[in-house]
């Protein structure tokens, strides 16, 4: 239930935030007030291994081998210490380490300071534009080049880069770049990429593949002109249209988008903080605007994911989980669906729905759900 709430907030929160300048939301780190401590204390056993991985990590900061690229020997050893605290924390269920509980704190407090160094899981942590998971960190993700102010810092950020969960979502990019380029082969002019962050794949496919029309939307304004920046370097920036507010706007009608325009929508990295009514409500509002043969894609994680603990415990960053099913759920009751299949990245983290649109246009964009 506390985690049910959790989750809804967060997605409260996203709406609460979209008026107003992101860096002075206050759900930053700095403003937060902190929650109250709910949850079992924490075992000894796992105030043992707390100190275990406290004094591995101490070790790997003292040793020559913290300015070399993780070894697949300290990956296994330091993965191992983390299952071993996330079994000692009762957090291997499926609602996994729970939020503001002692096990979580207890973390934080002994081993924050080490992974904290690695500025891509201090980011994450300290929320600095008021959510998790901003276009900047998406960026960093993307471009997978290590930083850090101290050498256990770069350690700790090159070994964070390669973790399952940020590897699919660099592998969720290039599966959305070869489906625009793919559907633009087949005809498709318009894309609207919703929760669009800096737009960086559209980016990418723009000047071999020249998108008509490009809309994109956002809460952040921030991250709407990143997108326009660099799009508008490649394209007629009067091609580009924005629309910056929150998707729950969306979703009340409180706005209008033309029915039927687009050819292709897509959507990652917003439904992770979607409850089942908002992402079902938000999946039908924007199928209206899809035109007939086009083809939606929405991106959610699924709770196999092996870093989910970890985001948890060291970032503070929970997500609504999906497993192919409850992908699938989301197309169901819509109308005019040629077809619907789910597509897993290679590590099994992540799928992306992919919808296409029965109608005229059908036979030409036949290569998916096809
Ligand atoms: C994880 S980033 C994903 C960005 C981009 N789609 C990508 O995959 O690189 C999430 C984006 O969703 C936006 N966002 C979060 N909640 C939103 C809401 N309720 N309405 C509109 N945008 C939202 C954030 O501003 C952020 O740019």
């Amino acid at each position: 239930m506390a985690q049910q709430l959790a989750r809804e907030s967060i997605a409260n929160g996203a709406e609460e935030s979209a008026a107003v300048e992101p860096s002075a939301t206050r759900r930053s780190r700095e403003f937060v007030e902190e929650d109250e401590v709910e949850g079992p204390p924490v075992s000894s056993d796992c105030e043992r291994r707390l100190a275990e991985l406290a004094t591995w990590c101490r070790d790997l900061e003292a040793s020559p081998r913290c300015a070399l690229p993780p070894s697949p020997e300290d990956c296994a050893r330091l993965g191992a210490m983390l299952r071993g605290i996330w079994a000692a924390s009762d957090a291997l269920g499926p609602s996994g380490l729970q939020r503001n509980s002692p096990a979580q704190r207890r973390f934080q407090e002994v081993l924050g300071r080490f992974f904290w160094q690695s500025p891509i899981i201090h980011r994450c942590f300290a929320k600095p534009r008021g959510y998790a998971g901003d276009f900047l960190m998406m960026d960093d993700v993307y471009r997978n080049l290590p930083k850090g102010e101290t050498v256990l810092g770069r350690w700790m950020d090159r070994w964070v880069l390669e973790q399952p969960g940020f590897v699919a979502v660099r592998n969720r990019r290039e599966k959305l770049i070869s489906l625009l380029r793919e559907e633009w082969r087949n005809g498709a002019r318009h894309a609207m990429n919703v929760a669009s962050g800096s737009a960086s794949e559209l980016a990418d496919v723009i000047e071999t593949n020249p998108f008509q029309g490009v809309t994109l939307l956002d809460q952040d304004q921030g991250a709407l002109f990143a997108a326009t920046t660099a799009l508008g370097r490649r394209m007629d920036p009067a091609h580009v249209r924005t629309w910056s507010g929150s998707v729950f706007t969306l979703i009340r009608g409180k706005t209008t988008l033309v029915p039927g325009d687009q050819d292709v929508i897509y959507s990652i990295g917003l439904y992770d903080y979607l409850s089942p009514r908002f992402a079902t409500a938000l999946t039908a509002r924007l199928w209206l605007n899809l035109a007939p043969g086009g083809l939606m894609a929405i991106g959610n994680f699924n709770g196999h994911d092996p870093m989910r603990r970890f985001i948890e415990a060291a970032m503070d960053w929970y997500l609504i989980y999906r497993d192919a099913p409850d992908m699938l759920a989301l197309s169901a009751g819509l109308p005019d669906v040629e077809g619907a299949e789910v597509w897993t990245d290679p590590t099994g983290c992540l799928h992306l729905l992919l919808v296409r649109k029965r109608g005229a246009a059908g036979s030409r964009l036949t290569s998916v759900c096809g």
